[in-house]
């Protein structure tokens, strides 16, 4: 049976692998995946993941996609299961028609054109006539791995050049035409290449498919970029560039990031952010969009600070909205302006990048900032009109849940302010992103992000620890089981777990020489740079006072929920200390304040007594 890979593709996409495998086999969420006690050979302890698009058991090795895993525990035929999936799905699968056969292995020669094509544009690129071209990619930073790893290539002049370049490889103008690589014949004109003197950059999809090309002048040309049509092979808003690639590097941990253009990519790529990709010269698609969530459940997406790149920011949130779930969510990255990541990368670095990256917000954030700058004003009549937006977002959002959720923290965002005893650290974190005033009285500016809220909050922990290593063996455990913001706090956070191993003695400067060892003296610097810190964290402050700020910021970066059971538990050891164990109830007590102290800030005071303010 031949079935169009099209429909294949969708069979994939529509079948969701946890629910399919959790009927046979119990699972736990383990970080983005699934684990569980192998089907398929007898084990006691878990080694069996389960992703969004396949399984592996690394005890036995057994391996593939929803369709093998039918197969295998059903004992199915390939039609067999490829049926049960489709109906399961609600899809027909398509008789495979006569035509439909041709079709395909027609689409498998082209992309064999396609392939043939993209080598003698890297040929070309090595002779003397692709010289300024390499020189070019040179200029812009590119290395010689780089240029390869993407298959950069040289158009040649036009004029014939491809036809002839293909014609012994038995390759017809006909493949040509249908591949989109030459444009059909206009009233008696013969025929054209599409592209020429341009740089190449082959365009494959997620399979690593050659698809299409994209063609860059040298220089100030216009149109800068052209991009092949839309052929058998093609379609611009179903494929991402460096789709292939970042699949792969997504799952190995690398960060999912969209940005604009080809070269962006390319630079991130370079750069060691190995998981990004870029629509191919459209506004990102629902289509695109849903090929994101299948990698990862809240890709980053980057745009330009400058106007026309904030209004970018904005169709994309929108466009998204619909589709988001507690599961499909979107993060957004705002670079200085003028600047896209390839330009901020020549200039600061990876680092420069990964900076933009620590400070990104969620879609709810970037949709509340949007509205501001459409309704800005004070007075009941913006604020009306503010509220109205906001909740026809929430309302667009498809699922119920989360639609509920996205409402509620607009109408605390828009919420009037709380009583004046609260202390500040509780307005800061009232709501998930920035402190509360009345809603009119808001002047259009960018609100504290809550990312950047919890990034400080994380600082503050990870200083209090490098000033205050003592206290590792009492916190590790809590430490450890911290949901922390990529940053530099998340990257210290390894290398003082693992105090056991490195570290003979608890001293500050043992900890920053052996985090300077590692390569961490900048994030370490960044993290201890005293501004905004609270004495409490510093080198001066008193050891329980320094403990009790711990559980504090803890506290505030876990939420509400974790402190109420952690003040339990606290509660019981400080309880149930034997009398005479004064350390263990000193402790317990410090903790407990702590604990109390984040608690009466993210209840914003309410039912708690005056004795915890701190303001
Ligand atoms: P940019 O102009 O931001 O591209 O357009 P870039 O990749 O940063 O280009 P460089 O750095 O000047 O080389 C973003 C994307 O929009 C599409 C391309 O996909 C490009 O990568 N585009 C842009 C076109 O399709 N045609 C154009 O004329 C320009
Ligand atoms: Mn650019």
């Amino acid at each position: 049976m031949t079935l169009p890979p099209a429909f294949m593709d969708a069979l994939r996409a529509r079948v969701a692998m946890p629910a399919l495998v959790g009927r046979r086999v119990r699972l736990a969420k383990s970080g983005r995946q699934w684990k569980g006690c192998c089907p398929f050979h007898n084990e006691k302890s878990p080694s069996f993941y389960v992703y969004e698009d396949g399984f592996h058991c690394f005890g036995c090795g057994a391996h593939g996609d929803a369709i093998a895993f039918v197969m295998r525990t059903e004992g199915a035929t390939f039609p067999e299961a490829v049926e049960r999936l489709a109906s399961e799905a609600g899809m027909e699968v398509p008789k495979a028609s006569r035509e439909d056969v041709v079709r395909e292995s027609r689409a498998r020669d082209l992309f064999a054109v396609m392939e043939a094509a993209s080598e003698t544009f890297g040929r070309r690129l090595r002779l003397p006539e692709g010289r300024a071209a390499l020189d070019y990619l040179h200029r812009r930073g590119l290395t010689e791995d780089t240029i390869r790893g993407f298959g950069l290539g040289w158009s040649g002049p036009g004029r014939g050049s491809l036809v002839a370049d293909l014609r012994d490889s038995g390759i017809t103008t006909d493949q040509l035409l249908d591949c989109g690589l030459l444009k059909p014949a206009e009233d008696g004109k013969p025929l054209r290449e599409a592209f020429w003197n341009r740089v190449m950059f082959p365009i494959r999809d997620r399979r690593a498919r050659l698809i299409a090309f994209g063609g860059r002048v040298l220089g100030d040309g216009k149109p800068k970029y052209i991009n092949s049509p839309e052929t058998a092979l093609f379609s611009k808003r179903r494929n991402l560039y460096g789709h292939d690639r970042a699949r792969i590097a997504v799952h190995e941990g690398a960060r999912l990031l969209v940005a604009e253009g080809y070269m962006d990519v390319i630079a991130l790529h370079q750069a060691g952010f190995g998981g990004a990709v870029a629509p191919l010269g459209t506004a990102l698609t629902e289509e695109q969009m849903a090929e994101l969530w299948r990698m990862a459940p809240e890709p980053v997406l980057c745009f330009d600070g400058d106007t026309a790149g904030q209004r970018a920011a904005a169709r994309a949130a929108e466009t998204a909205l619909p589709a988001l779930t507690p599961e499909k969510l979107l993060r957004f990255a705002t670079l200085p302006a003028g600047e896209d990541p390839d330009t901020l990368i020549g200039k600061g670095g990876p680092e420069a990048f990964r900076r933009v990256l620590d400070t990104s917000e969620p879609i709810e954030a970037v949709l509340f900032r949007l509205v501001q700058a459409e309704h800005p004003g004070t007075g009941p009549g913006p604020a009306a009109a503010r509220e109205r937006r906001l909740f026809e977002f929430a309302a667009s959002i498809a699922d119920k849940g989360l639609a509920h959720q996205f409402r509620e923290e607009f109408k605390q965002r828009l919420r009037p302010p709380r009583p004046a005893f609260q202390p500040r650290a509780a307005r800061a974190r009232n709501n998930r992103f920035g402190p509360s005033t009345r809603v009119w009285d808001m002047p259009a500016r960018p609100v504290i992000s809550e990312a950047a809220t919890r990034q400080e909050q994380a600082r503050c922990l990870v200083a209090l620890l490098l000033h205050h290593p003592t206290l590792l063996p009492d916190v590790e455990e809590a430490l450890a089981g911290l949901d922390l913001p990529d940053g530099p706090a998340a990257r210290l956070r390894p290398a003082l777990l693992a105090w056991h191993a490195t570290l003979d003695v608890l001293d500050p400067g043992r900890v920053l020489a052996h985090l300077t060892d590692l390569g961490l003296a900048g994030d370490a610097a960044a993290t201890m740079s005293r501004a905004g810190l609270p004495a409490e964290v510093l080198a001066d402050a008193q050891p329980a006072e320094a403990f009790s700020a711990f559980w504090h910021w803890l506290g505030l970066l876990q939420g509400r929920g974790e402190i109420q059971a952690a003040l339990k538990a606290a509660e019981r050891d400080f309880d149930l200390a034997p009398s005479g164990a004064e350390q263990v109830q000193k402790q317990a007590l410090a903790k407990i304040l702590g604990l109390r102290r984040a608690q009466v800030a993210l209840f914003g005071g309410e039912g708690f007594g005056g004795d915890e303010e701190d303001a």
